[in-house]
C-alpha cells in the first residue's frame, strides 16, 4: 500500500535527500511550501528535528492515474495532426496524421515552437511540385519535423541532436534516417534544412547550417522568441518569405533558390 508524507520546514530539501539515500521512495510531490514523499514502507525517523512530517490518506484513484489521461490529437491546422500512439485520430479527419510517441525527447507537438515549424513547413509544402531530395533536421528532438519531411516524400533523412536519448528516440522513429549523436558538422548538405532550438543555439549553429543548405528548397528556422527573431533571421542571407508564430515563438520559412510564390501556390493543401 502507497503512503504520503508531507515534509515542511526550511531543512525538508535536506532531509529529502537524506530519504533518497536512506528510504525506498515511490515518488515525490513538490508543492509551493512542502514535499510530499510517497513510499510503501513506514517512513524512517528524520535527523531532521525542524521537519515537520504528516502522514497523510492516499487517493486510490490517484494511484491509477498514467499521466496520459489528458494527451489528445494536436491539430496543427486544418489538414494537419500530430498525436501520439494511444490516441486515436478523429474519426473524420482526412489530412496528414503525424503518430509520434511522446517519449523523453523534445517533440510531441505540443510546443509552440514545434507547431510553429510545422506550419511554416506544411505551408512551403503545400506549394511545390515535387518533395525535396533531401532533408537536415538539426536538433531533431523526437524526429517530428523529419518525419513531416518523410511522410510528404523526401527519401533523404539527415538528423542530429546533442542529446543521446533524443536520437535513440528519432532513430526509432525514423528507421533508414541517418541520425546522428551531435551537431550538423557530422553531416552532408541537403535541400531542405530545419532547426527548431532557442534563438542563442540558432546564432551558434547559424554557420554550419548555411554552409549545408543547398538552397534547392526551403530553410525553416523555429524556436526564437520576439526579440530574438529580427537578430536570428539577419543571419540568413536572404530576407524570410513569411512567419509563423505560435504562443511566444516564431518560426521563419526562407524559401531558397525556387523563391515565393513557387509556381503552383494555392494548390496544396494549405492555411
Ligand atoms: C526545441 S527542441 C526541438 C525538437 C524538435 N525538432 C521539435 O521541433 O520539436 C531543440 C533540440 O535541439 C537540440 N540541440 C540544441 N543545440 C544543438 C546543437 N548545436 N546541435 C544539435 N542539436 C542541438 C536539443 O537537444 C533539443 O533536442
Amino acid at each position: 500500500m502507497v503512503r504520503a508524507f508531507v515534509l515542511r520546514g526550511p531543512e525538508a530539501a535536506a532531509a529529502l535527500d537524506w530519504l533518497h539515500v536512506h528510504a525506498d521512495l515511490a515518488g515525490v510531490e513538490e508543492l509551493d511550501h512542502a514535499l510530499v514523499v510517497y513510499t510503501t514502507a513506514p517512513l524512517p525517523p528524520l535527523p531532521f528535528p525542524a521537519v515537520e512530517v504528516h502522514e497523510h490518506a492516499v487517493d486510490p484513484a490517484l494511484l491509477r492515474l498514467t499521466g496520459l489521461e489528458n494527451d489528445r490529437p494536436i491539430h496543427v491546422a486544418d489538414d494537419l495532426l500530430v498525436r501520439p500512439p494511444w490516441v486515436p485520430a478523429p474519426a473524420d479527419f482526412l489530412g496528414l496524421d503525424l503518430v509520434v510517441p511522446r517519449g523523453n525527447a523534445f517533440g510531441s507537438g505540443e510546443h509552440g515552437s514545434t507547431r510553429a515549424a510545422l506550419r511554416c513547413l506544411h505551408r512551403w509544402w503545400g506549394g511545390i511540385e515535387a518533395p525535396p531530395a533531401s532533408c537536415l533536421d538539426v536538433g531533431t528532438g523526437s524526429g517530428i519535423l523529419a518525419l513531416y519531411a518523410k511522410a510528404r516524400g523526401t527519401q533523404g533523412i539527415a538528423a542530429c541532436d546533442i542529446d543521446a536519448p533524443s536520437v535513440a528516440a528519432a532513430r526509432e522513429l525514423l528507421p533508414g534516417a541517418r541520425i546522428v549523436v551531435g551537431g550538423p558538422e557530422q553531416l552532408p548538405a541537403a535541400d531542405l534544412v530545419l532547426a527548431n532550438m532557442t534563438g542563442s543555439e540558432l546564432t551558434a549553429v547559424m554557420p554550419l547550417l548555411l554552409a549545408r543548405w543547398t538552397r534547392r528548397a526551403a530553410l525553416v528556422l523555429s524556436g526564437m522568441r520576439r526579440a530574438e527573431v529580427g537578430p536570428v533571421t539577419a543571419l540568413v542571407p536572404e530576407p524570410p518569405a513569411w512567419f509563423e508564430t505560435v504562443d511566444e515563438f516564431t518560426a521563419a520559412c526562407f524559401p531558397g533558390a525556387a523563391g515565393w510564390p513557387p509556381a503552383r501556390r494555392g494548390h496544396g493543401a494549405v492555411r
